[in-house]
């Protein structure tokens, strides 16, 4: 008997931040097995170049495949934007990235094609979400903006207060009265969407994980991969830095703990 439908989905992430597309997947897909790698020993990725976070994601994508995994989501805005062409070519197994699903959503929703994108140094750096909105609609005017301050923030738990609203302010004060949709193209910032929204009165804000979740969801069953199976599902977590740190963290994206991650090395 075939059983690759129950094999998990696998995650990665730099770290913690791609909990939030991991908790839409299990929204969307409950039955699914998962597992979810986050390295926490090399995050961040966003300053790094295009050579290391390719060498780093093939590293991640290896140590899924020891898992059996059936899919790989690339849950990071960084990896998905310097390494997913590079990825889909040297590995067979089918692979997602968040950019597609991002742009998807925000171009549903633009009433003026005036679109904002802000995301790691790295991700706005290599143009990936400006080029791929651009190939969809040439007449869409992009707003890109790299917001470097707003992982550490998130990550020190800061979501709302002086502190987030003066850097909300010195990062997207550009965008007021120009644009009607902004892209979250980060995993962290969705954390800060309350702050973010509150700022930009009346913006359509884009948080890509929900539609990554659908376009999961939608390959696995075109290629009879869903898990149709009953039974508790299993989520396996790893990290390749204390694991506690990140039990810890995860709460603030899961809302909802989990079991201690493995450490392992990629
Ligand atoms: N996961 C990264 C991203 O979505 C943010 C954190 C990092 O810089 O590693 O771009």
């Amino acid at each position: 008997m075939n059983d690759i439908e129950r094999y998990p989905i696998g995650i990665f992430d730099s770290g913690l931040g791609g909990l939030t597309v991991l908790k839409e997947i299990e929204r969307f897909m409950p039955k699914e097995n998962i597992v979810y790698l986050g390295d926490t020993a090399r995050v961040p990725y966003g300053s790094k170049s295009k050579y290391t976070i390719i060498r780093f994601s093939t590293e991640n994508i290896l140590f899924l495949l020891k898992k059996k995994v059936k899919i790989v989501v690339i849950a990071c805005n960084t990896s998905s934007s310097l390494a997913l062409d590079y990825l889909r070519r040297i590995f067979s197994i089918p692979i997602i990235g968040v950019i597609e699903a991002g742009v998807t959503k925000a171009i549903r929703l633009s009433k003026y094609r005036r679109i904002g994108i802000i995301g790691t140094k790295s991700t706005i750096l290599s143009g990936s979400y400006q080029k791929e909105l651009l190939k969809r609609d040439n007449k869409i005017i992009v707003y890109p903006k790299a917001c470097p301050l707003f992982v550490p923030l998130v990550e020190e738990g800061l979501t709302k207060g002086r502190i987030v609203e003066m850097i909300v302010d010195m990062y997207l004060k550009e965008f007021k009265g120009k644009i009607d949709t902004l892209i979250l193209g980060c995993t962290h910032y969705p954390i800060l969407k309350k702050a973010i929204a509150q700022y930009l009165r009346g913006v359509y804000l884009v948080d890509s994980a929900k539609e990554v979740a659908k376009y999961v969801y939608n390959l696995l069953e075109e290629r009879n991969l869903l898990n149709r199976n009953s039974g508790v599902p299993k989520k396996d977590f790893y990290v390749t830095d204390d694991p506690v740190g990140f039990k810890k963290l995860a709460k603030i994206f899961l809302k909802r703990s989990i079991l201690t991650p493995q450490k392992i090395n990629v």
